[in-house]
């Protein structure tokens, strides 16, 4: 049995789903313990791609339990909405292996025009949120205003919080934001409808995932966004409002840390970005748009087109050290097959003065260049490679190269979006050493 914590080590989109659907194969049990969806995660199985939002990247497995656990924010029609989607599809035809946490708060529709009105006032100093009310959400959380599900599922609790909330909400919609306020009666009569739909997967999930360990259970934890996304250790104020690292994997599903076993960091083989925010090994040139066509490095959740860049090893090093990350995933390898030369970046240069590690300052970062370290690429398709020995040198000397750099074990490699598209080199959830695929 083990514990398994995956998170993003970049700025989100690693290709967490794809290996999240990869590892649920051994896991009993899939948590997803904090954002909401602003996140946009890709499954792939048998050319049929499913994108989940709120839902753990296990569902597409048929007897997996997934659970949505109390750091989450949810928005509970977008929830029904991927529920029906799943359903429509064939993929959730037993209800009860998806569990919601009654601490789960709710992401209320006043959040969301907050969260967009607040970006249109910004002129310039726009975050790119994904407009989705995330931010509003975990503000009212720890302000200790926010509604969360258990209050969904008592009338009288919902109007008095809804009432309450209503009054400041719509005077800061109307006088400040410059909008239209909402409507008390139209936001009940909703969401209590929303509530009677929802109740029947609503659960102490804290409890189940707590005996699910004492039972001896694979329990996979799957991060949403990435580190550098993370509200204390990212690049702040561009970052999503929760906090994306391994630890919150024990707060947002309400375990103790003693329980974790493992954090299995995923980065992709570059770098993408989506919204505002300084990005060093930006490439802002042909090359950055032959990379977004090649990976089709496009927003999951939004759309909008992704920045890309080379693989920074020196924030990949942050979030490495701010997770406790000793097993580092490699997404995306396929997307360099073809260029002559492939660059890393190993520290920055701030006007003259060198940068090893990833600096705290976001004036300093803004003017951070990167120093680059050049290496050979390779012309070899790497879509249908199923052994580290197969794959071509350069690729190798590439994977090498990173792991040293960051002095982490390298334990899975991803060609393609599709579950056998993967070479595992060590199993997370044993100890054995593997090259062969699952
Ligand atoms: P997440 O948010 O971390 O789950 O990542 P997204 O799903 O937003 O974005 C990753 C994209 O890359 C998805 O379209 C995946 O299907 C795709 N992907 C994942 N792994 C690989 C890979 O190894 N190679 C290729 N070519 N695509 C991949
Ligand atoms: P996954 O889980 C990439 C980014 C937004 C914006 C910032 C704040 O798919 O990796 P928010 O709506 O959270 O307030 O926006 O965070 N962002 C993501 N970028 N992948 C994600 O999730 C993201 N979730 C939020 O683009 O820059
Ligand atoms: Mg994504």
């Amino acid at each position: 049995m083990a514990s398994v914590i995956v998170v993003g080590t970049q700025w989100g989109d690693e290709g967490k789903g794809k290996i999240v659907d990869f590892l649920a194969e051994q896991a009993d049990t899939i948590v997803r313990f904090q954002g909401g969806n602003n996140a946009g995660h890709t499954v792939v199985v048998k050319d049929k791609k499913v994108i989940l939002h709120l839902i753990p990247s296990g569902i597409l497995h048929p007897n997996k339990k997934c659970i949505i656990g109390n750091g989450v924010v949810i928005d509970p029609r977008d929830l029904l909405n991927e529920i029906e989607s799943l359903k429509s599809r064939d993929c959730l035809k037993n209800n009860s292996r998806l569990l919601i946490s009654e601490g789960a708060h709710l992401v209320m529709p006043y959040h969301k025009k907050i969260d967009i009105a607040r970006e249109n006032l910004k002129d310039g100093k726009k975050i790119g949120t994904t407009g989705r009310g995330i931010g509003p959400t975990y503000e009212d959380k720890v302000g200790r205003i926010g509604i969360k599900m258990i209050d969904l599922l008592d009338k009288e609790v919902f109007k008095e919080k809804l009432g309450y909330n209503l009054k400041e909400k719509n005077f800061y919609l109307v006088h400040y934001l410059k909008e239209k306020g909402v409507e008390f009666e139209e936001i009940y009569n909703e969401y209590i409808e929303l509530g009677i739909k929802i109740k029947e997967y609503v659960a102490n999930t804290s409890l189940i995932i707590n005996e699910d360990i004492k039972n001896g259970k694979n329990i996979l934890f799957e991060g949403a966004q990435g580190s550098l996304l993370d509200v204390d250790h990212g690049t702040y104020p561009f970052v999503t409002s929760s906090n994306t690292v391994a630890a919150e994997a024990c707060i947002g599903s309400g375990i103790g840390p003693t329980k974790i076993d493992k954090v299995i960091g995923i980065s992709k083989a570059y770098t993408t970005r989506v919204g505002e925010g300084p990005f060093p090994a930006e490439l802002n040139n042909e090359l950055g748009n032959s990379l977004r066509e090649r990976g089709e490095e496009y927003g999951a959740t939004t759309g909008r087109p992704r920045r890309c860049g080379w693989f920074d090893a020196t924030m990949v090093k942050h979030a490495i050290r701010i997770s406790g990350i000793s097993g580092l995933v490699i997404t995306k390898l396929d997307v360099l097959s073809g260029l002559d030369k492939i660059k890393i970046c190993t520290g920055y240069d701030c006007k003259g003065e060198m940068y090893s590690e990833f600096p705290s300052s976001l004036k300093t970062l803004e003017a951070c260049r990167p120093i680059y370290e050049e290496m050979d690429g390779w012309s070899e398709d790497l879509n249908e490679i199923r052994e580290y020995g197969k794959l071509p040198d350069n690729a190798r000397r590439y994977i090498d190269r990173i792991e040293k750099l960051l002095d982490t074990e390298i334990t899975i490699i991803s060609l393609g979006t599709r579950r056998d598209q993967t070479i595992i080199l060590k199993n997370p959830f044993t100890t054995d050493n593997r090259t062969d695929t699952m």
